[in-house]
């Protein structure tokens, strides 16, 4: 499978199925952002669902939150962020383009083309100088000083500026989570790999706010969680792995984290395309797609000292006073979406359905949870009322809660349809056909062995809505 995957395959399949597409393409793009078609807001959507499911729906311990991306200037004062957020930046005189100092061996100036990468440092660099990734704005008509505003780096700030609200209202105790989902803004100075670096961009965070001297073992027990969930949802547990950061990789406000990390399996790398980013992409190198850290009592500690707010818990039964730590899974969507759709992705050779000879055909492997489509409704032909009860099954399917999202495609070679549901992952086919009008059955297509069953119409909406529940194991990729 490994040879088959490139980031190119990925970005083609995600542009011609309407998963992503460049964005602002009419104007010639702009670096590195994306936007996401039909297909990639239900994939992003399901994945989303399925964190929060995770999140508050499997356990009692978590509760919601959705702050404001805008928040005074200070909380960025507070975390450290207007002070620490930077990257080491590097002009080169020669290209004109902007480098991370600590990537420059992997970089090539596009101006003086080499055979070896590391020779950038050849080229004609500045010194380096930080550069703070926030995106800085205005709030109100005038720019003035004081009315300044940065679009928020991490969904984590509004968390513990929320903390006392949220203690107030849940009813809740450490050991308690705050977990959000939202955009967050960086002006990378090298994005690239398609959506897995982007200036903007969604993450998943949750704060666990727990006793000092119980940390250590929630952070355990969160890795162990985390991994444990990419896995649930169909990512093989060989291209996924667990790294601690060494200290000198560490946040300021980190007393350790350790990253899920994918081996994205690609065989491709626009190393000396500054959009592109580089380093990353070699093949089967490990990419991070969450961190999750032991921010102790930073945070709240320090937006204490800023704001003047007590924020700390008093526990009654044993009259102790004290500013809980924190355990923080904060994860990427898209990183994460990108994951789903390269594990899933795979090509292989098939007898031509309805034709007999062999051809290429590419499907996702998508966990059916995440599938973007549960089930495609396919008359055999558009004619011999057969469009007529597919229109029926397909009523009924997509009134069926708990089932998700249906789709009807009567248009075109039946071959050619299941080619486009394997592209964007839908895990069944029912084709009506003409024993359909005399037995009220459909064939059920399953995406990955292909093999067909007849079922009866009646019993579709419970099987299919069992099976997108039910434990799931990746099937095994050639
Ligand atoms: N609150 C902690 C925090 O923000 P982080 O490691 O900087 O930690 C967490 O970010 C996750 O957010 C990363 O593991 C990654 O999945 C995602 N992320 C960070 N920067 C990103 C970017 N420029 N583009 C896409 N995803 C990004």
């Amino acid at each position: 499978m490994a040879d088959v995957v490139t980031m190119d395959r990925i970005v083609a399949l995600c542009k011609r199925r309407g998963f992503i597409f460049p964005s602002s393409e009419i104007y010639g793009g702009v670096g590195s952002t994306y936007d996401f078609g039909h297909y990639g807001v239900l994939l992003k959507g399901n994945v989303k669902a399925e964190w929060w499911r995770a999140m508050l729906q499997e356990r009692d311990d978590v509760v919601a939150l959705d702050s404001a991306i805008l928040q005074h200037p200070r909380v960025w004062e507070a975390s450290g962020h207007l002070a620490g957020f930077t990257d080491p930046l590097v002009d080169c005189r020669a290209c004109g383009q902007r480098f991370r100092a600590d990537q420059l061996s992997e970089l090539q100036c596009p101006k003086k083309p080499s055979k070896h990468p590391g020779e950038h440092s050849e080229c004609d660099l500045t010194e380096a100088r930080d550069f703070n990734l926030m995106f800085e704005t205005t709030i109100g008509p005038v720019k003035e000083s004081g009315s300044v505003a940065y679009l928020r780096p991490e969904t984590a700030q509004g968390i513990f500026i929320n903390f006392k609200n949220v203690l107030q209202f849940s009813r809740k105790k450490p050991p308690f989570g705050i977990a959000q989902v939202g955009k967050s803004f960086r002006n990378e100075i090298t994005p690239g790999n398609f959506i897995f670096r982007t200036r903007e961009f969604e993450q998943m965070e949750m704060e666990f706010f727990v006793a000092p001297d119980e940390a250590p073992r929630w952070h355990d027990y969160w890795l162990k969680q985390r991994f444990g969930w990419y896995v649930d949802l169909g990512i093989r547990p060989d291209h996924l792995r667990l790294r601690a950061h060494d200290p000198d990789e560490l946040s300021h406000y980190s007393a350790g984290t350790s990253d899920v990390e994918y081996l994205f399996p690609l065989t491709h790398s626009r190393k000396g395309d500054p959009d592109e980013g580089a380093g990353e992409a070699a093949a089967g190198n490990w990419w991070e797609l969450e961190g999750i850290a032991n921010r102790t009592d930073f945070d709240l500690t320090a937006h204490a000292e800023h704001s003047g707010e007590k924020l700390e818990y008093f526990d009654q039964a044993s009259g102790q006073r004290y500013v809980p730590y924190v355990i923080e899974p904060a994860a990427g969507t898209d990183r994460a979406t990108l994951a789903f759709l390269v594990d899933a992705y795979d090509e292989e050779e098939v007898a031509r359905e309805g034709a007999g000879q062999g051809e290429t055909r590419t499907v996702l492997r998508l966990h059916p949870r995440l599938a973007p489509i549960k089930a495609a409704v396919l008359p055999l032909v558009s004619k011999d009322g057969q469009p007529e009860l597919a229109r029926e099954v397909f009523a009924t399917l997509r009134a069926r809660v708990g089932l998700g999202m249906v789709e009807y495609d009567e248009g075109g070679a039946i071959g050619k349809r299941y080619r486009r549901q394997d592209e964007i992952g839908t895990p069944w086919c029912l084709t009506v056909d003409h024993q359909s009008l005399e037995d009220n059955t459909v064939t059920v297509r399953d995406r990955d062995s292909l093999t067909q069953e007849r079922l009866p119409i009646d019993e579709l909406a419970d099987v299919l809505t069992e099976r997108v529940q039910a434990p799931w194991t990746t099937p095994k990729l050639a």
